[in-house]
């Protein structure tokens, strides 16, 4: 009775089970994670995880939070400035609902494309200062003046060290679910990436939930 479900799970584990979709971003100044009070914009991400950030809706008196994100070092980060920046995504266009979306896979084909190493950390931040002219901004902006960063730490993987042994048999199947989305990332329009999400995270609850009871059946 036991043999049936295992082969199952080991097919949707590492597609679904070991990918996580983190709560979407809105990448507004005024955005509570950003707040100095508290340490929401410390955010711990395992590889295979995704995330979208969103770029703010224009508000009805027609402003817009206008921003370049980058990816920068953990040094440009603490001061706001940019010295070898990597340009994420664009909130620039008021008329369109953007989203970037980020998946944290240790390896891409793509050339140039972004990859992410357990247990190091990535970091975002907005130089800009919000304004259409304050868009090119290369030091303080909305990152002094707002906090507007975010931090990435890319767990070392807690089951694979807890289970060696189940690690070892996904491996191939792992490699080859990361290898099967080459693109890291994409900026489109809202409304299509809120469709796939719903269905892919109800899909994600529950094979995890199904991993969580077999886990119990199988140790
Ligand atoms: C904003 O996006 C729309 C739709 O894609 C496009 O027609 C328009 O030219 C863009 N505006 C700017 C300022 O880039």
């Amino acid at each position: 009775m036991r043999l049936p479900i295992l082969p199952l799970l080991l097919t949707l584990f590492p597609i679904f089970g070991w990918t996580r979709k983190i709560p979407d971003i809105n990448w507004i100044s005024s955005n509570p994670i950003f707040d100095v009070s508290n340490t929401d914009h410390v955010i711990s991400v395992h590889i295979g995880d995704r995330v979208s950030i969103k770029c703010p809706k224009s508000e009805p008196n027609g402003k817009y939070e206008y921003s370049y994100i980058y990816m920068v070092s953990d040094e440009e980060y603490d001061h706001c400035f940019l010295s070898k920046p990597r340009l994420v995504g664009a909130c620039d266009n008021q008329t369109v609902d953007a989203s970037i979306n980020i998946v944290f896979r240790s390896f891409t084909p793509t050339p140039g494309g972004f990859e992410f190493q357990p247990g190091k950390n990535y970091f975002l931040i907005s130089t800009s200062d919000g304004t259409q002219e304050g868009i090119d901004r290369k030091k303080d902006g909305l990152c002094t003046t707002k906090q507007m960063k975010i931090k990435f730490e890319v767990e070392q993987d807690r089951r694979g060290i807890q289970n060696p042994k189940f690690a070892a048999r996904t491996l191939k199947k792992d490699r080859d679910a990361e290898q099967s989305t080459p693109v890291m990332y994409v900026v489109h329009d809202g409304n299509d990436i809120d469709d796939d999400d719903d269905g892919s995270n109800a899909c994600s609850y529950l094979v995890s939930i199904l991993f969580l009871l077999a886990s119990r059946y199988l140790l």
